[in-house]
């Protein structure tokens, strides 16, 4: 029988997580499939990774991941290098800022059909320019499978005996990393420090959101997760939950805003070892930062050492390829490093400039 387009992808993403028997500092395998220039990029970009930035424009806010500049109605996101985990800078990854920054530009180029978003201009490999929204207080987090591990995820709270969650209701026997019968919603409110889970009926009765509202950006939410388990699927990706956030522009439009589908904002696994891997109690392969967290459990307190110590560069290089090759598996395209010759920050503000003056 001949395997379908999905099928041979599946294979491809998987050959490439099980690749390279060199494993580098840390003892985590290195994904194959990676092209010798872009190895040859983040080697280069290993020292001059962008941390922190100055556009020298309206009021900046700085995020654990991006710096956003307010300028009244348009925000200009830049998203940075920066790695953040258990809730503090871990390390600087090569090329994730813009691997981040141009993943979710490709996915809010490929929803508008379902859903408008804020997104104006991706003027550099870095930022973006979004329409400043009247946010909801809400974050959409929408789960298609029974997993997580922090505080706030299902499978934490369903481990402790937990059945109703959110408003939504959940069988007995289930198991860890299972495929939940049909996709959820778990949303949770932007709280101050951490985030509060909350069920529908309470965000309306809280005055958090109309019921209006919620029914239509609900449904919004589960449409665009729907479409992007459909796309991930076709390139033997299992996007397994993610996290949205929605807003209202001055019209009253309801908008998609902030990012869709990153790594940062989502988990994905490679489909094709996912059957056999959890028959046999493993867990999944994954395309994201959990062996970066493990590397500094093994290695200091990162709950509460005031300083962490530096993550050996094999272990940024690694994350930046997983990275690069997820953005190449999404889009379909070539990632092509940012040129190195010109510092970022004289860059980022060139360009964010002339595309403000073009809007
Ligand atoms: N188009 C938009 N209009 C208005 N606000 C937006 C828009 N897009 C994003 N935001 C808001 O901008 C902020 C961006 O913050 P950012 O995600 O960088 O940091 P954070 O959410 O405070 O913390 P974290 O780093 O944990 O995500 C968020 O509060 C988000 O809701
Ligand atoms: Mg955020």
């Amino acid at each position: 029988m001949r395997s379908t387009t999905s099928q041979r992808a599946g294979r491809r993403a998987a050959a490439a997580v099980r690749a390279s028997a060199a494993a580098p500092a840390g003892g985590i395998e290195a994904v194959g499939g990676v092209r010798p220039e872009i190895d040859a990029a983040i080697a280069a970009a290993l020292d001059r990774c962008i941390t922190d930035t100055d556009l020298g424009m309206g009021k900046k806010y700085k995020g654990k991941v991006r710096d956003t500049y307010d300028l009244g109605d348009k925000l200009v996101v830049v998203t940075t290098d920066r790695q953040s985990a258990f809730d503090r800078l871990l390390a600087a990854i090569p090329c994730k800022g813009q691997v981040l920054n141009q993943t979710s530009a490709w996915w809010m180029e490929h929803t508008r059909h379902i859903v408008g978003n804020a997104l104006l201009s991706v003027p550099d490999p870095n930022a973006c320019i979004m329409k400043k929204c009247t946010v909801f207080p809400v974050e959409f987090v929408c789960r298609g499978f029974l997993t997580g591990s922090t505080d706030t995820s299902l499978w934490t709270h369903y481990k402790a005996g937990a059945r109703e969650y959110c408003g939504n209701t959940f069988l007995d026997g289930m198991r860890k990393n299972d495929r939940l019968a049909q996709n959820v919603i778990t949303p949770t409110t932007k709280a101050e420090d951490h985030d509060v889970p909350i069920s529908p009926a309470e965000i309306v009765a809280q005055g958090l959101m109309s019921q209006e509202d919620w029914d239509a950006v609900s449904a919004a939410a589960l449409a665009l997760f729907a479409f992007g388990q459909e796309q991930a699927a076709q390139r033997g990706l299992l996007l397994v939950d993610t996290k949205y956030e929605f807003g209202k522009d001055e019209d009253g439009n309801i908008l998609l805003i902030d990012e869709i589908h990153t790594p940062d904002s989502s988990r994905y696994w490679i489909a094709d070892t996912y059957k056999q891997r959890h028959a046999e109690g493993q867990e999944p392969q994954n395309i994201d930062k959990e062996f970066l967290r493990l590397w500094f459990r093994a290695n200091c307190d990162p709950y509460s050492d005031p300083v962490l110590p530096e993550a050996p560069a094999e272990l940024r290089s690694e994350l930046s390829r997983r990275y690069v090759l997820l953005y190449e598996k999404i889009t379909g395209q070539r990632f092509q490093p940012a040129p190195l010759d010109e510092e970022p920050a004289a860059r980022m503000r060139r360009n964010v400039a002339a595309a403000l003056e073009a809007l």
